[in-house]
């Protein structure tokens, strides 16, 4: 079955299509990011503005790519060329929310058109369990350590994003269970508003990432302790929001040299990292699960991976591909696949506040 996935909620007017969950055939995303970089966060306005500039581009290069796709497997196996079309795919999928609601509501409305004007069935999307799918994707697209190549229920899911941080159990595909989550900033707010403070550029996680790079502890003249919130509580909520006045003390503001910025983004990325791993551990151990699922853009920092790697010993452990783990539209097609409950295009909305658990009927 070959799903075309759309995803609109934020800053990405992304499209893609993916065979039976796994296989992505094409993928193609437009990112406005560059215009939010000049005003150091996302403008909603901007943001839904360049979602309708991009979206039937988008969606275009998706399908025409898949005819590349098909004419390439073709001529190897010598075979007679058939076009592919719109007609080739077999549903559509649209993420929903939660996210911005005038850019969800650019990817909804064409969704809901193209099903109608194509004749397909159409299935609404969670943009937040859709992120825990790009662990489904074929193997070359993520990193699994272990003996299986797809995950196994029961799993532990760590959703890192710019607006949520959520750890989640999940005991089937549809069978989700919120463990607990952040009080205040989501980790991937924190990365970029800490990054702010640093003087670095939108979006913190990778400013941040870069910038930690050549920190050494041997060399650096700084001794930087930022708190670890929330770390030794047992429970799965998380604290990030007093990160920000923590580290203010340590960055006077016009006195932040090089090596200080490098210093403290170096221990902020090792203050978000340290918790996100201790609690993603903990809720694996008490659930007894046999995978633990990494998903949402922040699972693109290096640091994240590494100690979560290190670290694991008895669980299957899946992190999809650094490019899948920002947003993307193949995790929403491969979501629809294992969850596929079309719904009639007329009775679709977008959802700005949509919750993690939440099933779409
Ligand atoms: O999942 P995503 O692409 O969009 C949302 O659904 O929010 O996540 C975006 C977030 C941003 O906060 C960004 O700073 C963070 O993911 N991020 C990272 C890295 N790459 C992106 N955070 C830490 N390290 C990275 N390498
Ligand atoms: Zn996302």
């Amino acid at each position: 079955m070959r799903i075309l996935g759309i995803e609109t909620s934020c800053d990405e007017t992304a499209a893609a299509v993916v065979e039976d969950g796994r296989k992505i055939l094409t993928n193609v995303v437009a990112s406005s990011v560059e215009l939010h970089q000049k005003t150091g966060g996302i403008i909603p306005e901007v943001a839904a503005r360049e979602q309708l500039k991009c979206i039937i581009p988008v969606i275009q290069e998706a399908i025409r790519e898949t005819q590349d796709v098909r004419r390439k497997t073709q001529e190897k196996k010598t075979s007679p060329v058939s076009r592919i079309a719109y007609h080739d795919i077999d549903a559509i999928a649209v993420t929903i929310g939660p996210g911005l609601i005038g850019s969800l509501l650019v990817g909804v409305e064409t969704a809901k058109t193209l099903a109608y004007l194509w004749k397909k069935p159409i299935v609404p999307i969670n943009h937040l369990q859709a992120h825990l799918y790009a662990n489904w994707l074929m193997p070359e697209n993520k990193e699994h350590r272990t003996k299986n190549i797809e995950p196994e229920f029961p799993a532990i899911g760590l959703v890192v994003s710019g607006g949520h941080t959520d750890l989640v159990l999940m005991k089937g595909h549809q069978q989700i269970k919120w463990l607990g989550g952040t009080r205040d900033d989501a980790a991937g707010e924190c990365f970029d508003k800490t990054a702010r403070i640093l003087g670095l550029d939108y979006p913190g996680g990778p400013a941040i990432a870069a910038s930690a790079a050549p920190f050494s502890i041997l060399h650096s003249p700084f001794t930087i302790h930022l708190p670890r919130p929330m770390i030794h509580e047992d429970n799965f909520d998380f604290s990030f929001s007093g990160l920000k006045t923590a580290l203010r003390r340590f960055a006077p503001q016009g006195k932040l040299t090089s090596e200080l910025v490098i210093a403290l983004a170096y221990e902020i990325q090792e203050a978000i990292t340290d918790v996100l791993v201790a609690k993603t551990l903990r809720a694996a151990k008490k659930y007894q699960v046999k995978s633990i699922l990494l998903a949402g853009g922040v699972t693109a920092n290096p640091r994240l991976r590494e100690k979560i790697q290190k670290a694991l010993l008895s669980y299957d452990l899946f992190i999809p591909q650094v490019q899948l783990c920002t947003d993307n539209a193949t995790f929403v097609a491969a979501c629809a696949f294992f969850n596929f409950h079309p719904v009639p295009f007329s009775k679709i909305q977008a959802d700005s506040s949509l919750e993690i658990e939440e099933v779409i009927k």
